[in-house]
């Protein structure tokens, strides 16, 4: 019988790899690890990845158990979904993973400056009713900022149509380095593998009209820059929604380990659901610079048509800014 919401709390609380700062109880009380992540609880001086939004923590398991050489924290709020990775990596004795349960509005309380290398945002909510709810949003980038260090990367791996396209306009809008875009990570389009000009890359020539914009998109990431290029990304050898057939990228293909990116095809909780009602995988990979003023794209995106929940609230909406 799994465990109850309860027992779990209890377990979390007694947990070594755990932080539990929920915004209630941090307001201006220093966080005695702020800046020393590495020395007092890593013990080592590896880069630290951060997975935003982690859920049950299967990407900061996973990549912990296959990069022991830099230390993972995952971060959400809630403490049941959180306690399985936190559970399974204490289980399994790995010691470069711990996770944070707070708000991630309040993340840079926790991080001095240049104190994490990569943050990851898995599956995240896309929050099409507030932008400054969305992970992505220059809200969120700011405070990013403060721990990140200058140039750090930031992934986006999501279903939501919403949410890349959001993101890629914060990209464009903000001159951000874009380092991957594709609109499936899994069966690159023959489009994505052409050699394309892209008006989204010279900035300010972006079309007008939101499906405009939206369809050049996938068109205007750097060539040199793409990870959708035959030589990366293996067709998965099934469709996702096959069921008992389990996606395969290739072996060699670790989301371009050369470039020093971590792996790609660790599948989530939410991951899976998507695929498993075929359901296309997008991803983002982008830095963001110390400096520069950022700016709030001012876009209207088509809103997610199979999210079903809240839709009556949204009104008649179709797409939302
Ligand atoms: C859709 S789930 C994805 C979970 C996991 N990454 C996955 O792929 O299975 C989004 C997660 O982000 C967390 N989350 C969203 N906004 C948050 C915030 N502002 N602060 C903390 N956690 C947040 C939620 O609690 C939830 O667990």
């Amino acid at each position: 019988m799994s465990k109850g919401k309860l027992a779990k709390f209890v377990d979390m609380a007694s947990y070594p790899h755990v932080f539990e700062y929920p915004f209630s109880v941090v307001e201006d009380v220093p966080f005695a690890l702020k800046g020393q992540w590495r020395e007092q609880f890593f013990k080592n001086q590896n880069p630290i990845v951060l997975e935003l939004g982690c859920g049950r923590g299967e990407y900061a398991v996973g990549l912990a158990r296959r990069y022991p050489d830099r230390n993972f924290i995952g971060v959400d709020i809630k403490g049941a979904r959180m306690w399985s990775g936190a559970t399974e990596s204490l289980r399994d004795g790995l010691t470069n993973v711990a996770f944070l349960r707070t708000n991630i509005e309040i993340i840079d309380h926790f991080f001095a400056p240049g104190e994490v290398q990569e943050i990851w945002l898995t599956f995240s909510d896309p929050q099409m009713k507030k932008a400054t709810k969305r992970l992505t949003s220059t809200y969120f980038l700011q405070r990013y900022r403060h721990f990140l260090t200058d140039g750090g990367l930031i992934h986006l791996k999501t279903d939501s149509n919403f949410l890349f396209t959001y993101t890629r306009y914060v990209v464009e809008e903000n001159h951000l380095p874009m380092e991957v875009c594709t609109e499936d990570l899994y069966r690159p389009t023959p489009s994505q593998t052409h050699p394309l000009t892209s008006p989204c890359e010279e900035g300010g020539e972006l079309p007008l009209t939101a499906e405009r914009k939206s369809a050049c998109l996938i068109h205007s990431t750097p060539l040199s820059h793409r990870v959708a290029r035959e030589e990366e990304v293996d067709l998965m050898s099934s469709s996702p929604s096959d069921p008992g057939l389990t996606p395969k990228p290739r072996t060699d293909w670790q989301g371009g380990e050369s470039d020093g990116s971590l792996d790609l095809s660790i599948r989530t909780y939410y991951e899976q659901q998507w695929l498993d009602r075929g359901l296309s995988i997008k991803y983002l990979r982008f830095r963001l610079p110390a400096e520069g003023e950022l700016h709030e794209p001012d876009v209207e995106i088509p809103l997610d048509d199979y999210r079903s929940y809240n839709r009556e609230k949204r009104s008649s909406l179709k797409t939302s800014k």
